[in-house]
């Protein structure tokens, strides 16, 4: 589901966050690995304000591994440890729980010193729509725990979800809003699926997304469409233009009279994209 961000939103999306971090000892912050940065809300490190925090890197499945080795580095760097994940198969998932205990160390340490039981780590899943909190919060809690709750503004009782033995998650995870600023963060977060293209020109999506693989995949489209194409001049959108074509007229995307249906075409590759079926892509980079 798409949302409509508007400074109001933000400002309540920003408040429930707020009060829900006093019950909870981490925050689960979840970026698509794909796109960690341009999937990251600008204002996190604000709203957080230090809470304890461990970064997933969620689709890991569909992002191109050696890229997401150099973002856990990155968070690394940034004093933020980093586990690449894959909420819908559970890839790495039940690492969380010791990673959470680690980064919490000192704190159960202390606790144990003064002789007390330490209780149940207590966290909270945030992240912008679309990266997977609902499809993490069911795999960690193993059922179909999670309410998904896709609209600022809306308020539900909350309730603690147990997962493994010694973790509570709250069930409606933080919704958090995208950055918006930038037209290329824009583009990425329509070329992973993250805001529904059709807020942008699908066309201008596409047009985006393959430069993007050509650049950095340039063997992709041609193993997945079988067009051929040689040294395409990246400035010249003539020639990415003619090469969407040569897809669109390869996967029959025809209007009427014959000619190429481009949006057609573009919907094919944004598709093919999103579901891993171009290989395994990844448009930000450290
Ligand atoms: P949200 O609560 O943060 O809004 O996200 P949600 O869990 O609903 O997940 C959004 C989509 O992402 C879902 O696809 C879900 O299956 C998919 N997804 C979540 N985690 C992973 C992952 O680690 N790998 C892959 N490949 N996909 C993941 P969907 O139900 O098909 O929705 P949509 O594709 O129609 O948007």
């Amino acid at each position: 589901m798409t949302i409509q961000w508007f400074p109001g939103h933000m400002t309540k999306a920003r408040r429930q966050i707020e009060a829900k971090l006093k019950l909870i000892d981490i925050v689960i912050e979840l970026l698509d690995a794909r796109i960690p940065i341009s999937s990251r809300n600008p204002m996190i490190d604000e709203i957080l304000s230090g809470k304890r925090r461990l970064v997933l890197l969620n689709k890991a499945d569909l992002a191109d591994p050696g890229i997401t080795e150099e973002w856990v580095r990155f968070f690394a760097d940034e004093g933020l440890q980093a586990l690449p994940v894959d909420a819908s198969s559970g890839m790495n998932v039940q690492q969380i729980f010791a990673l959470s205990r680690e980064i919490l160390q000192d704190r159960l340490e202390a606790q144990r010193r003064k002789g007390m039981r330490p209780r149940a780590i207590r966290a909270l899943i945030v992240g912008i729509p679309n990266v997977g909190k609902s499809t993490l919060i069911n795999r960690l809690a193993g059922r179909s725990a999670a309410a998904t709750g896709d609209r600022p503004g809306v308020t539900k009782g909350q309730q603690w979800i147990k997962v493994g033995h010694d973790m509570e998650l709250l069930d409606t995870p933080g919704i958090l809003w995208p950055k918006f600023e930038d037209q290329e963060v824009g583009l990425r977060l329509a070329a992973t699926g993250a805001i529904k293209e059709e807020i942008l020109n699908v066309d201008d999506v596409a047009f985006y997304a393959v430069k993007q693989l050509l650049q950095h995949y340039p063997d992709a489209l041609r193993e997945r469409y079988q067009v051929e194409y040689g040294e395409v001049d990246l400035d010249n959108p003539h020639e990415i233009v003619e090469l969407m074509e040569a897809i669109g007229r390869r996967r029959g995307c025809l209007m009427s009279g014959g000619a190429i249906d481009l949006e057609k075409a573009s919907l094919v590759i944004l598709r093919d994209l999103r579901s891993g079926r171009l290989g395994r892509i990844s448009l930000d980079r450290p």
